[in-house]
């Protein structure tokens, strides 16, 4: 990016200032980077001053250092987001032809008109927690209400709950919580990877998030295995529709925003949901379904499973390279690793503990809180950020680690870290954005115009400046690649799984 004459002459005067203290550089490099001037620019003008004082206390040239490497592995320039995202066009148009476990199309090919009214039973069967809800869509200005809901904590003894013991633990949930309500229909919420057979079943497939409940399962009917688990309790349950939850959110967004086309989860995982032309997947991706079906539908909603994506045309740094290794499933969910809660915190930790030992963070000991894998949470890393001072925010990261000794130099180093991985997370979300719009539009053949993304998931609505970030990726995605002014809009939707699944029904 190039720099007015008044920003360069403002930057020069505060390169003559930041040769006086560290702490000086560690500020203004955070706060141009938040008036979004090029990191570069700063960080070259700065680092050239920087080396005198820097080389007076130990550790320090080093961590100026490091930092600048992190802070050029983790830019993203928005040339290189516009070639990733036409290799991931490439990569979602073979899935659509061939892949068994990604771009699954679902059976809901209506989106809902906002007029749609009753009264549902809704599960929400997520990643750790499981909810059951009875949901009421008013019609009347699109609007839709949870009456009552239980929230029931699946923990980690129940995600070791092997095959069917998972499902008889979720029918003792449901029983416990639809008493005098049974007879409405239901729709379900799944947040895991299925290969919908029909509205309301679909094939099990690998779950992933720690849970062992496909085991001994997998390919059973997910429809039936609730039906029957629910049976044994003694209770009478039809299932309606079931849907992953990036397809929930979709929906849940399209009863009150009409432009709604996509919808995204980033949480613990990710995902998103898109609706396309039919004509977009091969006839194999269908499977056996009703001829009545395909008269129907011209398009269809198709959970992309966005997670496996990216292999190895992502963006990488030795940090990743690092996660990946350590994982138990290396190379399985490579767009996850770089962009979900449950891996951001274990970058950033990852990072820290290499500048422990390389450039005297911590007065170089790691502390023992930050020594085991996942340790650093992507929550805490949200709230340092969220905290209105550098006092505050090393208050926040003692309480979790007690034994670090932390500066408020580190305490910027670590900021600063989490802001650099934060910001590349969601410039790569805009990016797959950008590439499943690019090649919705590439076969509609009409204007797209204003699209809507409905969104859902703890980072995108609390990690903060995250869906703005996003958003401005987003927009200059489009400038770039002179979209005729269509637009895509990031929308929280709230509730966006049982209110999903609710609709679901409805539109069948
Ligand atoms: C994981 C699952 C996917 C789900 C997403 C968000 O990536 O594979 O099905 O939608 O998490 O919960």
């Amino acid at each position: 990016m190039s720099l007015s004459k008044g920003s360069q002459a403002l930057l020069d005067m505060l390169s003559r200032l930041a040769g006086t203290t560290i702490a000086i550089r560690c500020f203004l490099t955070s706060f141009f980077a938040r008036v979004f001037i090029s990191h570069h620019a700063i960080v070259a003008i700065l680092s050239s001053t920087a080396s005198t004082t820097s080389a007076d206390i130990p550790g320090r040239k080093a961590r100026s250092q490091l930092q600048e490497e992190i802070e050029i592995a983790f830019e993203t320039k928005l040339s290189d987001l516009l070639s990733l995202s036409a290799k991931m066009q490439d990569q979602f148009k073979t899935a659509l032809q061939d892949s068994p476990h990604c771009m699954l199309p679902s059976y809901n090919y209506q989106l809902p008109s906002g007029h749609e009214h009753g009264k549902y039973l809704a599960l929400d069967v997520g990643g750790s927690t499981f909810r059951v809800a009875l949901v009421e869509l008013q019609g009347t200005s699109a609007r839709a209400r949870i009456m009552s809901q239980r929230t029931y904590k699946i923990n980690d003894h129940v995600k070791r709950l092997v095959g069917l013991e998972f499902f008889d633990w979720m029918a003792s949930k449901i029983a416990e919580s639809i008493e005098g309500v049974e007879q409405l229909k239901m729709g379900i919420a799944w947040s895991f990877p299925i290969n919908q057979t029909s509205l309301r079943s679909g094939e099990i497939q690998g779950m992933g998030k720690g849970f062992c409940a496909n085991h001994g399962l997998l390919g059973a009917d997910l429809g039936n295995v609730i039906e029957e688990a629910c049976q044994r309790k003694g209770l009478k349950i039809s299932v309606s529709a079931i849907v992953n939850d990036s397809t929930a959110t979709l929906l849940a967004n399209a009863y009150t925003t009409s432009s709604t086309r996509f919808g995204l989860i980033l949480g613990t995982g990710v995902n998103v949901a898109v609706q396309v032309p039919v004509s977009c997947l091969s006839s194999r991706k269908f499977g056996r379904r009703p001829s009545g079906w395909h008269e129907a539908a011209t398009y269809v909603v198709v959970n992309t499973e966005l997670s496996m994506f990216g292999g190895s045309s992502l963006p990488v740094t030795r940090w990743d390279k690092q996660l990946d290794r350590n994982h138990a499933r290396p190379g399985f969910q490579p767009f996850e690793y770089r962009v979900s809660g449950r891996y951001l915190g274990e970058i950033a930790r990852l990072i820290l503990v290499e500048a422990v030992t390389d450039a005297g963070l911590f007065d170089g000991l790691l502390p023992e809180s930050l020594m085991a894998q996942y340790s650093l949470e992507t929550e805490l890393l949200s709230k340092m950020q969220s905290a209105h001072s550098v006092s505050a925010a090393k208050e926040l990261f003692e309480a979790c680690n007690p034994t670090a000794s932390v500066s408020v130099d580190d305490m910027t180093f670590v900021t600063t870290v989490a802001r650099l991985i934060t910001q590349r997370a969601a410039g790569l979300i805009a990016v797959s954005l950008h590439a499943l719009w690019s090649l919705r539009a590439q076969a509609s053949k009409t204007k797209e115009g204003r699209l809507t993304v409905g969104c859902n998931g703890s980072i995108i609505q609390l990690y903060p400046g995250f869906k703005e970030s996003c958003q401005e990726h987003l927009d200059r995605l489009f400038e770039m690649s002179n979209s005729d002014h269509d637009t895509v809009t990031l929308e929280m939707a709230e509730e966006s799984s049982l209110i999903g699944a609710a609709v679901a029904v409805v539109c069948a």
